[in-house]
């Protein structure tokens, strides 16, 4: 796991989500393949929280006004040759400080304790003993269950600090000294350590005095006045996809700004069966915006044709999309602001990726990172927000449930659920059994308690008999998987039943079909989309 960056604040968009909540901690990180989680437990706790560079410079921390930083976990050892270390100004701007597992040993690190490698690596569930009743463990009880994940311990406490919890294997599970400085050497942040948010709620309302303003409902305020500051009498453009993001956002901008918002809705003929229509029945008509529909099928198949690697597919839908929204746009006369429903796994991911190289599995195409080249200013009143916290702003919007419910579809459409050639008649072939996939799933009950469900078109025919007639015919997959964020998943272990309805009409409703099959594969090492 690479340790993140974030652009300098407001740098390319505006600066929304921390105007709407009155106290802000930082989690500095350093490579935790939790950190992300810890900021989703803090905003839970309707505390605002932002993730840091670990090294980010002091000067540039002070400008979040932080009451409050926790440095995560990270992979090295503090006492490694270029282990990440924070600016040692950080201790000098009298907030508490949390360190969680390596961010505990950098504390002592740097505070003048000494860490070591452990002869007794801890990983896994281990049982934790408070010594000290008050402070973060304050009407916890005594013993209590935690994650670990170390394979060092503090050797010598730094002046000051005392310890406040063992177990069998570390002297030191938590420690605090003054001026509110604890550290922990297990992770409260995963499920696993079933106490964890009463601890993070101990820290925050407690050590910090965060009053937990930070609610949907209050965001949504302070977000439509800074856009109405931000773009002012002119005019903005928003390119809709049919998913949740792109029509809060919208909605958002809709709210602040009224008809100088023009929604750009492209049909690229890739989509699931009556989304385009669903799009402009619930922004448009019942929420009275401007929305352009742009028919653009023939020009995306053309396009297509005869092409069958991934991202070749990717990189074509991509830049068609520009082309048609770009022309649009000329068509508007130039529209200086473009509104996007960028969330902020896309901006740590994006961040991460520029500044550190990691592995491009796919290139994923959405609306959000369209326009390289193109001259607007931005407005991503989501650009701070994960998933769900999107979902809770639409419900404060009172959008219609199934825009806010809709699972995840990706920008490329089903030109990447077909596996090989796009061509309109296998577009109808998967979109059909797509129809079935999801009409099912939402009979069983199961539609919100997955994260995606869907067909795939592949390649292979199969031989099968309907009636006395032999047949010859495609074999779709189909794929349901659970998810908390897209970035690991499992199969979903769906009741026979259901998969076996769902096998039965797609072979009976879908033309040229005679063979179902579904995907047991976790992510990784699979991916959720086929391509
Ligand atoms: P993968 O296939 O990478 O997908 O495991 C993870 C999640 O991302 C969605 N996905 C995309 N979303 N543009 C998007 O907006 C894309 O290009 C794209 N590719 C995949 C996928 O549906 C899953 O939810």
């Amino acid at each position: 796991m690479t340790t993140t960056a974030l652009p300098p604040s407001g740098s390319a968009g505006t600066d929304l989500t921390r105007g709407a909540a009155t106290d802000t901690v930082l989690v500095l990180d350093f490579g935790s393949q939790y950190t992300q989680l810890i900021a989703r437990r803090i905003r839970e706790l309707n505390v605002y929280c932002e993730l840091i560079a670990g090294t980010a410079p002091a000067s540039e921390i002070a400008r979040h006004h932080p009451r409050g930083l926790i440095l995560s976990g990270g992979p090295a050892s503090v006492y490694d040759d270029g282990a990440l270390h924070p600016d040692p100004a950080i201790y000098q701007m009298g907030i508490p400080i949390l360190g969680i597992c390596y961010g505990m040993q950098l504390l002592a690190d740097d505070l003048g304790g000494r860490v070591k490698a452990s002869q007794r690596r801890e990983y896994g569930l281990a049982s934790v003993v408070v010594d000290s009743e008050d402070g973060v463990f304050a009407g916890l009880p005594t013993e209590m269950s935690v994650w670990m994940s170390h394979g060092d311990v503090i050797e010598e406490l730094p002046a000051g600090f005392r310890s406040v919890a063992h177990t069998v294997n570390s002297p030191v599970a938590a420690m605090s000294g003054p001026g509110g400085r604890i550290g922990i050497q297990f992770h409260p942040e995963v499920a696993h350590t079933p106490q964890g948010v009463e601890l993070l709620r101990n820290f925050l309302y407690q050590t910090c005095g965060c009053s937990g303003s930070w609610h949907a409902e209050s965001f949504v305020g302070h977000a439509v006045e800074e856009i109405r500051q931000r773009v002012g009498a002119e005019q903005v453009i928003c390119a809709l996809s049919g998913g949740v993001d792109s029509a809060v956002a919208a909605t958002l901008v809709h709210r602040a700004v009224g008809d100088q918002l023009t929604c750009v809705f492209v049909d690229n003929g890739l989509l699931r069966r009556g989304e385009g229509d669903r799009v402009i029945e619930a922004l448009g008509r019942s929420m009275r915006m401007k929305i352009v529909r742009v028919e653009a099928e023939e020009r995306f198949l053309r396009a297509l044709q005869g092409v069958v690697d991934p991202e070749e597919k990717r990189r074509i839908v991509g830049r068609e999309f520009i082309a048609a929204f770009e022309e649009e746009n000329r068509r508007l006369g130039g529209v200086p602001f473009l509104a996007q429903g960028t969330l902020y796994p896309d901006v740590i991911e994006s961040t991460a990726a520029d500044t550190f190289g990691a592995q491009k599995i796919k290139t994923h195409h959405n609306v959000g990172g369209l326009p390289q080249g193109m001259r607007f200013s931005l407005v991503e009143p989501l650009r701070y927000l994960f998933k769900d916290e999107v979902r809770r702003v639409g419900r404060a919007l009172e959008m219609p449930d199934d825009v806010i419910q809709r699972q995840p579809f990706p920008g490329p459409g089903l030109a990447i659920r077909i596996i090989g050639e796009v061509t309109k008649d296998r577009l109808e072939t998967v979109r059909s059994a797509d129809w079935v996939v999801i009409d099912e799933i939402k009979r069983s009950g199961l539609y919100h308690r997955v994260w995606q469900s869907f067909a795939i078109l592949t390649p292979v025919s199969s031989v099968g008999v309907m009636g006395d007639l032999r047949t010859y015919a495609n074999v779709v997959a189909v794929r349901i998987v659970q998810s908390d964020d897209g970035m690991t998943a499992d199969w979903a272990r769906v009741p026979y039943d259901v998969l076996s309805d769902i096998s039965r009409r797609i072979v009976n409703e879908v033309p040229g079909v005679n063979r179902v099959v579904y995907d047991i594969s976790s992510k990784p090492p699979s991916t959720i989309e086929w391509e």
